[in-house]
């Protein structure tokens, strides 16, 4: 394909840990990129990101169904691994590590890995048991690829909250690199579940970039933390998200309430437009 070594696609772990091997033994740093597919200019970035530190690049494509509820948009997820086989080939990814559910969680499967505090509220609360089903694929996927670096977006900051903590706490030899969010012109944070919006709800979705970002400013400003995020929601709802499952502006680094901002913090959103449920957030310094 067009001058570019073409991506291993591995689907068994034996192959996969050969594969790995041969790439290391070139020399240089083995750097895994985690995705569930439906590849956007935010995986792109991770990758790119991984390729200018110098790395070796094995991005994994697995939907995995323990972090998604029982109502949730498993079976409608987007699916299109030869797509995103050429966007990483084109890319300069080494290894498309694509197992099936069956390799992943083999019959008897029992183990979950539970990352307790950062992963309770926020989206934990909105969605019970998803920070489990991502902690146990990430730790497997760490021990499958053994990678050097992992990169993650900070579109989903609560998660790559909860996968440094889970690194630390279990001693990982791996770098967690957070890499920031990509958006669209209009603001709106670039997502696969964007592909469920239909033409008047993605209109509608850039009010979520909008409302955080003048939150963001009025609370910089001086504006009470609680009046901030009031009028956030309310500008939300007015836009026609229902239900809003939180605003909130947290420690940047533990994810603890805050109601002033007397250290660096990050303002996070959750809201539902139609069946689709979008999720923002942005840094929030207080001044010098
Ligand atoms: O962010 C995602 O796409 C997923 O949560 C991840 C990290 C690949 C784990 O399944």
């Amino acid at each position: 394909m067009g001058g570019h070594r073409a991506v291993q696609l591995i689907r068994e772990i034996d192959a996969l840990r050969s594969a790995v091997a041969t790439v290391r033994a070139d020399g240089g740093t083995v750097a895994l990129v985690p995705t569930m597919g439906a590849l956007h200019a935010g995986h792109m970035a991770l990758v790119a990101e991984a390729k200018r530190r110098g790395a070796h690049v094995v991005a994994s494509i697995f939907v995995n169904p323990t972090q998604f509820g029982p109502n949730e948009d498993l079976s409608l997820y987007p699916r299109r691994e030869a797509s995103d086989a050429r966007m990483l080939e084109e890319g300069g990814c080494a290894i498309l590590w694509a197992p099936d559910v069956a390799v992943m969680y083999p019959d008897g499967h029992a183990t979950s890995v539970r990352v307790s505090g950062v992963s309770d509220d926020l989206d934990g609360a909105a969605r019970p048991g998803h920070f489990d089903g991502v902690a146990t694929v990430v730790a497997k996927l760490f021990n499958q690829v053994r990678p050097d670096i992992a990169l993650f977006g900070e579109k989903d900051y609560q998660q790559l909250a909860v996968i440094r903590r889970m690194a630390r706490d279990l001693d990982w030899p791996v770098e967690i690199i957070g890499v920031p969010t990509q958006r669209d012109a209009d603001g709106l944070a670039l997502s696969s579940r964007n592909l469920y919006l239909s033409d008047e709800e993605r209109v509608a979705a850039r009010m979520l970039p909008r409302a955080l970002g003048e939150a963001a400013q009025a609370i910089r400003d001086g504006k009470a933390v609680a009046e901030a995020l009031g009028a956030a929601r309310e500008r939300l709802a007015a836009a026609g998200f229902d239900p809003i499952d939180y605003v909130e502006l947290r420690d940047a680094g533990t994810l603890a309430p805050l109601a002033t901002l007397d250290r660096p913090a990050r303002l996070l959103a959750a809201a539902r437009l139609g069946r689709t449920r979008l999720i923002d957030n942005l840094p929030v310094l207080p001044a010098d």
